[in-house]
């Protein structure tokens, strides 16, 4: 069994069919690139429909509102697009209906025990309208936070829809979440009005969402009016609270005026994913963000009104809001919602849905591509996939095996593969690839989009060598940065700052770009080891371990010997394939995988091979408990991790 080991340096162009009729063009690019920022942001912001057009494309304040123009925090207030006015819900609905597509779908929901829905765009609007009506019955005005707390069902991105047209802002909150992390997010948004719903199945059992929805609305400081979903359709919910279906039927044939929202009035509240600590709330513009959202949906998911989408991303996560619901809405394409998990009841539902509904552009995580894999490519290969045109991966990096994987697997070894690069903050995507214009490198994610411009540098801000790793700064402002970004510069907790009077966004990634400008993202900056002096990436090795026939997952972390001269023992869990033995053949096949790909100092000094490896909810492997775990130190609160038992597992195999 040879290892594969792909030419991680290799190019791919996208094939002469898909650049034929991208959205966006080699042409298009490089106009865009020639009107400069911040000018070449008009085009994206056009493809919105705007109650008043913006008087200039960005305001970036007074420079007199710095105390000092080099390495000084200051004050100046960064606007997009100052003077337009417009609103969401219209921009996401009523004008599809109005430009005559009220008949096209507009979400299809794929339910976790088989059951499908559809909403028209004209449907959409209805229930929109409707809730929208019951919203403002219940007391919700402009400004006020509405909290969401549900899962993949329709009812979600409507009541998103509801809230953005009245001009509330709304805070989705993951299902997943406890009672205790529902609490604490209804007090961070000082938020009075809760949307959830009675309950919901996951792995096959029903879970009372109502139960922790009450217990989180007693503990929370301030009271909460509560409308219940009913999804179960079993009566559990009892206590205060009106119920959805009652107040749309009650304002059905309502129509509510969109409110017309100033640029950098807020869309909405969300707080990052928590992959490398604690949660932090970030808040997004709606003129700013939906023009982000909008465009890269246009250019790089190359969507339009005809395609179908599946972005497989919980809507309680960032993903899921740009590029499950704004994204493609705005465009007026069919964004496809599933309730349930990739191997329930089967490993090959996610194939059966995409050929089921004609999916044209898949959008998922590699961590799912890499469960894919572990499962087995004759579960793709049993499907006609043959509508997909486009794949996209994000979240984290994406190793050259598992991309070529994806791509000769799931797209026919023909559609071409945008790895896009972004943030909770940074509201949409900033590195990919334009999948009609560039050509792709697996392994890397590629340039800054057009419009946005990055840099590698050092911990004093300045620029590094091309081929040299360093934190990947965003250098200019950009439409979906978080609203706390465009506030001045503050190093501390905007994780801005201005050296030598350029402004800089640290993203807390590391990078290195190499000789044509391509980005190769190396991990977070605190998952870095030092070995021998020397910076190695923990994504860099663990790209070296997945290429070893028969890896699915793995990640590296350093033992923590502050004593030790020597190096530190560098530690890989390595998660075989189902059918694969984790046995001394295996270790050693690893050993020289990391040798032969990087060096002999980064080779590991203990392989543990893990049924699986402890993850977020949202799905990345959560490093620090594995470091805690080689260290062999208490790992305290497992309560973030989507399987905490894993640690458990883990911990009696290292007999620790
Ligand atoms: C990581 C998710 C490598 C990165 C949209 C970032 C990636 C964090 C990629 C943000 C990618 C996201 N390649 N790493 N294509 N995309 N990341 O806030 O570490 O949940 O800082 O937003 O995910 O995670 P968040």
């Amino acid at each position: 069994m040879a290892d594969r080991s792909p030419d991680e340096r290799e190019w791919v162009s996208p094939p002469e069919s898909f650049v034929e009729r991208a959205n966006v063009t080699a042409a298009d690019r490089d106009a865009l690139r020639e009107a400069g920022w911040p000018e070449c942001w008009k085009r994206p912001a056009d493809l919105l429909d705007w109650d008043r057009r913006f008087d200039a494309v960005l305001d970036e304040g007074d420079e007199n509102d710095a105390d000092d123009a080099n390495d000084a925090d200051d004050e100046r207030t960064t606007r997009w697009f100052p003077g337009g006015r417009l609103n969401a819900s219209y921009n996401c609905v009523d004008r599809h209906v109005e430009e005559g597509r009220g008949e096209e779908t507009a979400v299809t929901w794929e339910g976790k025990l088989g059951e499908t829905r559809t909403y028209s765009y004209r449907e959409l609007a209805e229930e929109v309208n409707a809730f929208a009506a019951a919203l403002r019955e219940l007391g919700v005005e402009e400004d006020d936070v509405v909290t969401l707390y549900l899962p993949m069902i329709p009812e979600l991105p409507v009541a998103m829809l509801a809230c953005a047209r009245i001009g509330a802002p709304h805070s989705v909150v993951f299902a997943g979440f406890s009672a205790d992390a529902l609490a604490t997010r209804l007090e961070g948004a000082d938020s009075q009005y809760l949307v959830t719903c009675d309950g919901y199945y996951r792995r096959g059992a029903a879970l009372d969402l109502k139960r922790r929805a009450d217990n989180a609305c007693v503990s929370a400081d301030h009271e909460v009016e509560q409308v219940v979903v009913n999804r179960l359709d079993d009566d559990r919910s009892v206590g205060d609270h009106y119920a959805y279906a009652d107040l749309v039927a009650a304002n059905e044939g309502a129509e509510v005026e969109p409110v017309s929202r100033e640029t950098d009035d807020l869309l909405f509240f969300i707080y990052t994913s928590g992959t490398t600590g604690e949660p932090t709330l970030v808040r997004h513009t709606t003129g700013g963000y939906l023009t982000h959202v909008a465009w890269t949906s246009h250019a790089v998911l190359d969507l339009g009104p005809d395609d179908t989408h599946w972005c497989s991303a919980d809507v309680g996560w960032i993903t899921g809001h740009s590029y499950a619901v704004y994204g493609p809405l705005a465009l007026g394409a069919n964004t496809v919602l599933y309730e349930g998990t990739s191997d329930s009841p089967e490993t090959d539902r996610v194939w059966e849905i995409i050929e089921r509904n004609g999916v044209d552009v898949f959008y998922t995580a590699p961590t799912s591509i890499r469960a894919f894999m572990k499962w087995g490519e004759q579960h793709p290969e049993s499907h006609d996939l043959s509508s997909l045109r486009l794949l996209g991966t994000v979240g984290e990096p994406i190793d050259a095996t598992a991309w070529h994987w994806y791509r000769d697997h799931v797209g026919d070894g023909e559609c071409p593969i945008v790895d896009t690069w972004w943030q909770t903050e940074t509201g949409g995507m900033v590195l990919s690839t334009l999948p009609g214009a560039d050509r792709m490198r697996p392994g890397a994610v590629g340039k800054s989009l057009p419009g946005i411009e990055t840099a590698v540098v050092d911990e004093t801000g300045h620029r590094v060598e091309e081929g040299e790793s360093g934190q990947l700064v965003v250098t200019r402002p950009w439409p979906g940065m978080a609203r706390s970004l465009c506030e001045g510069t503050d190093w501390g907790a905007r994780r801005t700052r201005r050296i030598d009077g350029e402004w800089q966004y640290a993203t807390g990634d590391n990078a290195v770009r190499d000789e044509e400008g391509y980005l190769h993202l190396l991990g977070r900056a605190d998952d870095v080891l030092k070995v021998s002096d020397r910076r190695l990436s923990t994504t860099e090795i663990e790209s070296a371990i997945v290429g070893v026939d028969g890896v699915a997952e793995a990640a590296v972390v350093v033992g923590d010997d502050e004593e030790a001269l020597a190096d530190p023992e560098i530690h890989a869990f390595v998660s075989p394939e189902s059918n694969v033995a984790g046995d001394d053949a295996l270790r050693e096949r690893v050993g020289a995988a990391v040798e032969e790909a990087i060096g002999r100092v980064a080779s590991p000094d203990v392989v543990t091979f893990a049924p699986s490896l402890p993850k977020t909810r949202s799905g990345k492997v959560v490093r620090r408990y594995l470091a805690a775990i080689a260290n062999g130190e208490d790992l305290g609160d497992t309560s973030a991790l989507r399987n905490p038992e894993v640690v458990g597992e883990l911990e009696s195999l290292l007999d620790r």
